[in-house]
């Protein structure tokens, strides 16, 4: 068992903390928006999808194993405008701690374009490397998700492989691939 990271995390405008139930009624706001979920792993959300991701979320406060992760509320001025997530995806051997770690992020529409996500999720990157053993972190999106790929650059990830037709979509097409990676040696030197 890794223990629980130290959180909450305090940036020069955001903090970042587990989740709570109680942030049901921001996160099914920017959930239920199709705009907002039209790169995800999950379609916008109704009650019952609200209900199953708060109850994921609320539990990922203390990942140790590939599969476990990590989900933060992100807020400013104590209003919440994200969350994040970090998975791990891989280890070495069955015995050995997690070695890969994937970045995910979602945030409301109305506080984008502001640079939050950006200061959001180098604060994770650097809990990420300095809590846990990982190597390498690693983000996996949609090439088409503009904002996301950027995003990825400004916190130092690297564009590392596009993988043609790999991903399912809901309604039966195949999407590309855009894997973006970040060494821990990269975050070290920078
Ligand atoms: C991906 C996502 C989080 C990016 O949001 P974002 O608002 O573009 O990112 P930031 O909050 O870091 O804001 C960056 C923008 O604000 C600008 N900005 C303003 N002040 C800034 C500051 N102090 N620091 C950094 N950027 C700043 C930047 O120039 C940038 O704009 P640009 O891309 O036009 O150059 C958002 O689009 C999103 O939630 N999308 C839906 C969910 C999703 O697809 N998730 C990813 C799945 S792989």
């Amino acid at each position: 068992m890794l223990p629980a990271p130290p959180l909450p995390l305090t940036t020069e405008r955001l903090v970042l903390r587990t989740v709570v139930a109680s942030d049901s009624t921001a996160i099914g706001a920017y959930c239920a928006d199709p705009e907002v979920t039209r790169y995800l792993p999950f379609p916008a959300l109704d009650a019952e999808g609200l209900a199953g991701r708060m109850q994921r979320l609320v539990a990922a406060t203390a990942p140790s194993v590939p599969g476990e992760f990590l989900a933060l509320a992100v807020t400013h001025d104590d209003v919440l405008v994200g969350d994040l997530m970090l998975r791990f995806t891989d280890r070495h051997g069955e015995t050995d701690p997690p070695a890969i770690g994937e970045l995910g992020w979602v945030f409301a529409p109305e506080h984008a374009g502001r640079g939050f996500a950006t200061e959001a999720a180098r604060a994770l990157v650097d809990l990420a490397f300095t809590h846990y053993p990982l190597h390498r972190l690693m983000a996996r999106l949609d090439p088409r998700n503009v904002a996301s790929a950027r995003l990825c650059e400004r916190i130092g990830m690297t564009r590392e492989a596009h993988t043609r037709e790999d991903y399912a979509e809901r309604d039966g097409s195949w999407s590309d691939t855009a894997v973006y990676g970040l060494l821990r040696r990269e975050w070290a030197a920078a």
